[in-house]
């Protein structure tokens, strides 16, 4: 079948469709009804279905002798370590950690906090909880103490799974530190915090709440899988919104199941048996969706990277990595592939290898920019693929679909719509703009299987911040534009989310922190672009009157804030002391407009500008103090 007409039947007949891509998956009990809405109007996928994703994703291929394949590769540079897990190990295990969850009490719809480094255990962590139909609440490692207790607070966890520490290059951070302060500052408190202990690392473990992971999972009795609903939750993810306040995305399991299974062959053209690698972090959805869930569902083997792309030890440990577990099919940010070019401009270092397992290179979480895409193009013999997606869908939007029919690439656009999203290009008002140009991704409702069904705890806010702009879309939160051939361009981000190595942050979040600083009177946060990261987060301050500080002083004191309050990752640099703020004539910050203008994009001043002399003012100030112009 071509492209075309999958994606065609995919609207036409999307229960039909649906219902075909659920059947290739075995349930305990088929859905009785494909697609509905519930009492919300939420839109529902295999309502009635029974089933487990962790047995899908494990104990059904033990079953069907696919035990002593390789589902897990645990491959850590920074610790010198590759361990595999056949499927009946892994199996073993993720049983045992589940039988040990249910002593704590843990069962069908607990929650239990995930707050680990990139170690086996984490997956094992998540694939317990869907084992029990507890839901897993994963919060990436490099979240500092205040942002996991924003989420303790959401999710209620019974239980919290840790680590002694995480590893940064060849620093050690300790976690145990940041777990405290969180439930210090959290009006919730788990019952239990279960620390891995790792030799780099070792953590007192001196509160009534704390368990050693060894000795906890040692004593435990393997447990089967308890049957869930397809419709119920398997796991809240947060993200970055608008707002401060980060959003607990609700995936349930049905609809995650068939959609994840469906996208490993239609999109990556992968088979059971297949080695895949995603090198993200178990923190981000694509963690989620493309190191444990989708390669697990497939019968694939996952690879789980303890490392980064340069320095552990060099520029040329991708090529190592794909050599060493015969990868066919990579997946990575092209923020990482950007950080082996810096070092490896000719990519000397991919000749020490083989890497002619390699089908596909796919990259995501950012735009792929064009300089990055040629320079793939050059330095690998496979399909170079940019897909686009969100936490909020757990799977890519647009895509070339190598499974299905590979088309041409067009430098700088993920392709087309995949199958299941209808998407438009919408102007303000609504309307369907034209080829060429630009407006808000949305996409037509019903989403497709996976996608988000709820806000935790906040049903009002998902209609809000997802259904209210343009009644019967979905709004992204992206814009872009399609060109002539229906190829789809995003172009970045119509609200305060940015996007920093990959890694999705709310503007919001930063100014939070940045506004409990004394000498702080208002403050905007913009990202604005960076060569590494695509983006970096840049501070405007208004000063409160009377104030003494040098902007030295300032921006050190900010930028540790900003450090212990969201996190390093963030990589708050830069905060500079403004004398006005360029609002409109109701108040609102103009970041979009601060935006383009430091990017030296062309923008339009808009009418309902208080003062428009505002924005040469600021320019000047940020050309001396060498944020604009000398980057
Ligand atoms: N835990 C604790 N700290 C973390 C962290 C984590 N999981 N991840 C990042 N940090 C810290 C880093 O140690 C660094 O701290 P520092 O300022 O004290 O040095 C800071 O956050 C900034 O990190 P980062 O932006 O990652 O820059 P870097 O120079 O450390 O690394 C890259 C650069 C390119 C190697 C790295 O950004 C990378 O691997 N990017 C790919 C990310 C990715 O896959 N994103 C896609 C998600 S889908
Ligand atoms: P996250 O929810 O963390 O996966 O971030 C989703 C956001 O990242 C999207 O809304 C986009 O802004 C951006 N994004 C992800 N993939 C791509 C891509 N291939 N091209 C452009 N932007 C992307």
């Amino acid at each position: 079948m071509s492209y075309a007409q999958e994606y065609q039947r995919s609207l036409t007949d999307p229960e039909g469709f649906w219902r075909e891509k659920a059947e290739l998956l075995p349930w305990f009990e088929f859905p009785k009804t494909i697609l509905d809405q519930d009492p919300n109007g939420a839109w529902r996928w295999f309502r009635g279905g029974k089933m487990n994703s962790c047995w899908l994703a494990l104990d059904r291929h033990v079953e069907a002798g696919r035990g002593e394949q390789n589902a897990l590769i645990y491959d850590s540079p920074v610790t010198s370590q590759i361990r595999k897990y056949t499927y009946s190990e892994l199996t073993e295990r993720v049983s045992r950690v589940a039988g040990a969850l249910q002593g704590l009490g843990v069962g069908k719809g607990d929650r239990v906090i995930v707050y680990m480094p990139m170690v086996p255990e984490a997956a094992i962590a998540m694939l317990a909880c869907a084992r029990l139909g507890a839901i897993h609440s994963v919060v990436f490692g490099g979240f500092a103490a205040p942002e996991l207790a924003t989420r303790i607070d959401d999710a209620k966890p019974k239980v919290i799974l840790s680590a002694s520490c995480g590893i940064e290059f060849a620093n050690v951070i300790p976690y145990q530190p940041m777990v405290r302060e969180a439930i210090l500052l959290a009006s919730h408190k788990p019952e239990h915090n279960v620390v891995l202990q790792r030799d780099q690392c070792i953590a007192v473990l001196d509160n009534e709440r704390d368990l050693e992971w060894t000795q906890w999972e040692a004593k435990a009795k393997s447990v089967g899988c308890t049957e869930v609903d397809a419709t119920d939750p398997l796991y809240i993810l947060y993200t970055s919104g608008t707002t401060g306040k980060p959003k607990g995305v609700v995936r349930d399991n049905g609809g995650h199941a068939v959609a994840l299974n469906y996208s490993m062959s239609a999109i990556y053209g992968v088979d059971a048996g297949d080695v895949f690698w995603a090198a993200s972090d178990v923190g981000w959805v694509v963690g989620h969706s493309y190191i444990v869930y989708a390669p697990l569902f497939k019968g694939c083997t996952s690879i789980l990277f303890e490392g980064k792309p340069v320095r552990t030890p060099d520029a040329g440990v991708f090529w190592r990595v794909i050599e060493d577990h015969k990868v066919n099919c990579f997946f990575v940010a092209p923020t990482a592939y950007r950080a082996v070019k810096k070092e490896d401009p000719d990519c000397k270092l991919q000749k020490r290898y083989d890497i002619s397992s390699l089908r596909y290179q796919f990259v995501a979480g950012e735009r792929l920019d064009p300089a990055t895409y040629h320079w793939l193009r050059k330095h690998l013999d496979v399909p170079v693929i940019d897909h686009w997606w969100q936490t909020e869908t757990g799977w890519s939007m647009c895509a070339n679909m190598a499974g299905i029919e590979l088309m041409e690439c067009k430098p700088g656009s993920p392709t087309l719509p995949v199958p299941g999203y209808d998407l438009r290009i919408l102007d303000e008002s609504g309307r369907e703009v034209g080829p060429g140009r630009e407006g808000s991704v949305v996409i037509k409702e019903p989403l497709p299987p996976s996608a988000f069904t709820t806000i935790w705890g906040d049903h009002d806010r998902y209609i809000e911040a997802y259904w209210s702009k343009f009644k019967g879309f979905y709004l992204t939160g992206d814009e872009g534009y399609r060109d002539e051939d229906g190829y789809v361009y995003i172009m970045g981000r119509i609200d305060d989310v940015i996007n920093v190595a990959g890694h999705r942050l709310s503007t919001g979040q930063m100014e939070e922190v940045i506004a409990n600083h004394p000498a702080v009177a208002e403050c905007t946060v913009v990202g604005i672009s960076d060569e590494g990261k695509g983006q970096v987060p840049l501070g405007l301050l208004l000063l409160k009157d009377g104030v003494n500080i040098e902007d030295d002083e300032l921006e050190r004191e900010l930028v540790q804030m900003v450090r212990q309050g969201v996190g390093a990752f963030a990589n708050f640099k830069r905060a500079v002391v403004v004398k006005r703020l360029p609002k409109t004539r109701s108040g609102k910050i103009l970041r979009q407009v601060l935006r383009k203008m430091i990017d030296g994009e062309a923008y339009v001043v808009p009418s309902t500008i208080d003062d428009p002399g505002v924005l040469p003012e600021i320019e000047g100030i940020l050309r001396q103090r060498s944020v604009m112009g000398a980057r």
